[in-house]
């Protein structure tokens, strides 16, 4: 039988349990949010949005501390610029903030919610991650995709010798787009812009266009009550832009179609390389597969899957990223004349001026690898990591709601003298000497990541990091250049290029890289093609 005695014990549990149940409440609800500047009413912290975000972010930050809360109409952005402030959102809270989110333009180009890059953190996405890093991207594959990487690279030095001779100028930007870019293409789909085949030069225009469309800024995301207006025509140019997009990758996926389905028995296809498209189409005709891959997810992957404005998939994520990558390089080097010695005496003591250098060379490499992380501190091309916030939580004490889109300002780090010796200076050096030396861009330091880090870290790293020594490490042994400034004119000896960015979903340089390349040697013997 229950005694009175009972009853009164389990009545001042009861009580102390909500009592306890409710201050906790509301202790969490008294935490505060992280600091703001002032807002406008109905537009909030629009105003203070500037094409160069990451710019704007990093000036906001200064004034009102390492983490910030903007609201532009609905939307909730942290805004994050130091490394353990990083490392608590991404590590310890990292379930919470494995999701994405997409925009207006994202959302129409990327066949909705078919896309892997701005996937929320789901089934799919995971089965998709498994996938690239695995079959697409895994180390076994890369390998198999060597001699494609090898042929692309000498046909690129090829024609920068050629420029050489004639003493003609080159658009070095462009040349790296379309090498990065036929490249991925012969990876994934087997095509490449040259002669007649005009698909992969299509894909590489689209490109482009699809990345300054995801880093444009469109009102209508932010206030909601704008989005059916379409003030400044963004939806019917996402939909154009997809239209183009659609009709490509329908040609080349049906014409695999239709070789799939001829190519019986025969034995000299069943040794080809697989590329990405074979491996896709294999997974989407498996009854057995753990995720039913549709045509849209196929497409999206392929084309836009990165970065929100955050990251295409894979296509755009490859091809602007590391075209950047080297453009950023061979311009600090160019303003460094002492790095740009020191790499050439590197690279010429790996290769003995007997043959070109190559990516079996990389682990030789060690001061081009510095170059590499001095150019991703200084110019990541990606230089906001952009998550949503699926659940509430507290960081550092203050109230982080559901929802908010988080921005960890990674360009913003690399500027900030508490972090970096003279942060401005492009010194490779600070990577090889003391505790520098550790540090790697695995996203294990969150000072350094301009990869990303965790389960949504890049799946491409591993490609980028074999193709970049190999072809900034060819680029210092065979050329010096000549310089043009933004308005054309030949930059007198010594006088530094600008490095100015442009704005965008990447951080590409604002002014295409104009040269003439100027032969160190003769590298045409050594090619093989
Ligand atoms: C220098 C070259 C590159 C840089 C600096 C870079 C950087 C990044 C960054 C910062 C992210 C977001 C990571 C995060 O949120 O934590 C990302 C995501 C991604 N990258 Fe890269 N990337 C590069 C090359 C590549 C390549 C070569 C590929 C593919 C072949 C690729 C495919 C992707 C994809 C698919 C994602 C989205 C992953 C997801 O959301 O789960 N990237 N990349």
């Amino acid at each position: 039988m229950i005694s009175l005695p009972m009853i009164m014990v389990a009545l001042l549990f009861s009580l102390l349990f909500l009592k306890m149940f409710s201050s906790s409440k509301r202790n969490k609800s008294c935490l505060s949010y992280p600091p703001s500047p002032p807002s406008l009413p109905i537009i909030g912290h629009l105003h203070l949005l500037k094409p160069l975000i990451h710019q704007a972010f990093k000036d906001l930050s200064h004034k009102y501390g390492p983490i910030i809360l903007l609201k532009t109409g609905s939307v909730r952005f942290v805004v994050v610029s130091n490394p353990s402030l990083a490392k608590e959102f991404l590590k310890e809270n990292e379930l919470t903030y494995s999701s994405r989110t997409m925009n207006m333009a994202i959302n129409i180009v990327t066949y909705h919610d078919s896309t892997f890059a701005f996937s929320p953190y789901d089934t799919y996405w995971k089965f998709m991650k498994k996938l690239s890093t695995s079959e697409l991207l895994g180390s076994r594959t890369l390998s198999q995709f060597l001699p494609i990487r090898t042929r692309e690279l000498h046909g690129f030095i090829r024609s920068l010798a050629e420029k050489s001779m004639a003493n003609e100028s080159v658009n070095l930007t462009e040349m790296l787009m379309k090498l990065s870019n036929n490249i991925i293409s012969q990876m994934m789909l087997s095509i490449k812009s040259s002669g007649t085949d005009s698909q992969a030069e299509e894909a590489r225009v689209l490109v482009r266009e699809v990345t300054k469309i995801f880093g444009e800024f469109n009102v209508s995301d932010f206030l909601e009550f704008l989005k059916v207006l379409d003030l400044q025509g963004f939806k019917k140019r996402a939909m154009q832009i997809h239209k183009r997009y659609d009709a490509l990758l329908e040609k080349i996926i049906s014409d695999r179609e239709n070789l799939r389905k001829n190519k019986g028995c025969d034995d000299d296809d069943d040794n080809k390389v697989k590329d990405f498209l074979d491996v896709l189409l294999d997974v989407s005709d498996d009854k057995d597969s753990e995720v039913e891959l549709t045509r849209n997810h196929i497409k999206s992957f392929i084309l836009v899957s990165p970065q929100s404005k955050e990251t295409q998939d894979c296509f755009t994520a490859a091809t602007d990223t590391t075209a950047i990558s080297v453009e950023w390089s061979i311009a600090e080097l160019f303003n460094n004349p002492r790095v740009l010695k020191k790499a050439q005496e590197e690279v010429d003591r790996v290769s003995g001026n007997q043959r070109l250098v190559c990516e079996n060379d990389t682990s030789n490499l060690p001061y081009i690898h510095a170059i590499i992380k001095e150019t991703l501190r200084l110019h990541p091309p990606i230089p906001l990591l952009m998550r949503k916030g699926i659940n509430d939580c507290v960081i550092s004490g203050y109230n982080i709601p559901k929802g908010s889109i988080l921005c960890i300002n990674i360009w913003a780090m690399a500027r900030d003298p508490t972090i970096w010796d003279s942060p401005l200076e492009f010194r490779p050096e600070r990577f090889l000497e003391g505790q520098g030396n550790a540090l790697d861009i695995k996203g294990q330091h969150f000072e350094l990541l301009p990869f990303g880090t965790g389960r949504r870290g890049c799946p491409g790293m591993p490609l980028a990091m074999r193709e970049l020594p190999a072809i900034i490490g060819a680029l210092v042994q065979c050329f010096d250049w000549n310089m043009f400034d933004s308005k054309e004119k030949l930059l007198d000896h010594g006088i530094p290029i600008d490095m100015d960015e442009r704005p965008g979903l990447t951080a590409p340089r604002a002014h295409d890289l104009i040269c003439i390349p100027v032969a160190r040697l003769n590298p045409i013997p050594f090619l093989q093609l």
